[in-house]
């Protein structure tokens, strides 16, 4: 795999880099009113953060610039709820100089507007394109469809300014969307030179550890290797807890997935989240794991999924009815905090409650505590809702080994698939 060091070492000054990052950040809009309309601010800039060494290093070395990414899942329509403009604002911030947006027009992202900016730009500007999503065929999956769209994406950037040779490149740093066979991920890399950007090379090289003892050749990963799971659904974490199981020493359950889990074991779970249709894969889970799966002893719960709701701490067996589980309870943190203490391999994707709101927050904060002073373990915090849990609950970041960018990548990479953006840039 050629990486953006290669691209470096070639040289760019001059030349027309396009570069797909994962901008894909949740926005706060809450500042907008009917009366007084605000536009929506980046309210967890992390991953734009993450883009940041890839884009640098390649304005720093005199490119021009030219990032794409998504924004939500606008469904192939200009949708100026999923505008980037509130990225490239942060960006802007964050870099010190205004990062101006290429605006979308009739002829889609990559018309006549984009082509004009990209065609005023000097050496080292940045240039954001709109969310890539806007074009119906970014998603698509038919091959000419999406090929199509690549074809006037790399016009961008192929006729590079006069007299500098090779213009023209492609840098992946979009860990986030890896797993997806998008043009932007994928059929770019078969027209132009294509690169690993930093940030693909620091994830593959982080998770590489986490599978390791594969077919790669990679030591496994030191013992005791624990994996926390959380968030919503079981049926999104399946095939990573197949494909985890026999390489780990325990599997510690919090979150909405939990109560598919504990109904498995005939408990009441009240009006707690529930995926009726994976209670017997659950159980059959169980059966197979022996001991090494952890589920939570204790719930907090409430009536309602509400900041001033009234909580109570019942016990995991007999969540009573009209009462929704939120967050998992003091005395499972006790227990998950004692099955952590000693892990050398640490993976933690999925929150374990509700932790934008307080009353729901402290099983997610009590587990990001455990795991972060864990001494010279490799903890790898996996999943945007988790590593954004991390910065809201104020925790240091720099405690943990590694936070992934990518959470359905992070997880397919570990199931052991292929991910088409990394294959393409191997090919
Ligand atoms: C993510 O948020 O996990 C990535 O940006 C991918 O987004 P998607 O799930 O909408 O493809």
């Amino acid at each position: 795999m050629q990486t953006l060091d290669d691209l470096l070492n070639e040289g760019v000054a001059g030349r027309r880099v396009l570069v797909r990052s994962d901008l894909n950040v949740p926005l706060d809009s809450s500042r907008s009113s009917e009366e007084s309309p605000a536009p929506p601010r980046v309210a967890d800039d992390g991953r734009i953060r993450a883009s940041l060494p890839t884009i640098r290093a390649l304005a720093d070395a005199g490119a021009r610039v030219v990032v794409m990414a998504h924004l939500g899942r606008p469904q192939g329509e200009i949708d100026p709820k999923y505008s980037l403009a509130p990225v490239a604002e942060r960006m802007g911030e964050l870099l010190g100089w205004p990062v101006p947006l290429a605006e979308a027009g009739e002829d889609g992202i990559a018309g006549a507007s984009a082509m004009e900016k990209v065609s005023q730009m000097q050496d080292s500007d940045i240039l954001l394109l709109e969310n890539v999503r806007f074009e119906a065929a970014e998603t698509s999956k038919d091959d000419d469809e999406r090929g199509a769209l690549a074809d006037r994406l790399v016009a961008l950037v192929s006729d590079g300014p006069p007299g500098v040779p090779g213009s023209g490149a492609y840098v992946d740093d979009a860990f986030g969307a890896v797993h997806r066979k998008h043009t932007s991920v994928y059929d770019i890399a078969e027209r132009l030179p294509h690169y690993a950007g930093k940030l693909v090379l620091d994830e593959i090289e982080v998770l590489r550890r986490l599978a390791g003892g594969s077919s790669d050749g990679a030591a496994p990963p030191e013992k005791p290797y624990v994996v926390v799971l959380g968030g919503s659904k079981v049926s999104d974490k399946l095939a990573v807890i197949k494909a985890l199981l026999p390489k780990i020493d325990r599997l510690l359950i919090g979150g909405g997935m939990c109560f598919t889990f504990l109904k498995a074991q005939n408990f009441e779970v009240g009006d707690s989240l529930l995926e009726a249709d994976m209670v017997e894969t659950c159980s059959q889970l169980l059966e197979e794991a022996g001991d090494k799966i952890v589920l939570p002893s204790d719930i907090v719960a409430a009536r309602e999924l509400d900041e001033s709701a009234e909580t109570s701490v019942v016990p995991a067996e007999s969540i009573p009815n009209g009462l929704k589980g939120l967050d998992i309870g003091p005395r499972t943190v006790e227990t998950f905090a004692d099955r952590l203490d000693g892990a050398r391999t640490v993976f933690w994707n999925g929150p374990m409650g509700v932790f934008e709101l307080a009353p729901f927050a402290e099983g997610t904060r009590g587990v990001a505590e455990a795991i972060a002073a864990l001494p010279g373990a490799l903890s790898v915090v996996g999943g945007g809702d988790s590593a954004a849990a991390v910065r809201k609950l104020g925790i240091d970041e720099q405690r943990f080994g590694h936070i992934s960018t990518g959470g359905g990548a992070s997880l397919e990479y570990l199931e052991g698939k292929t991910l088409p953006g990394v294959a393409a840039l191997e090919a």
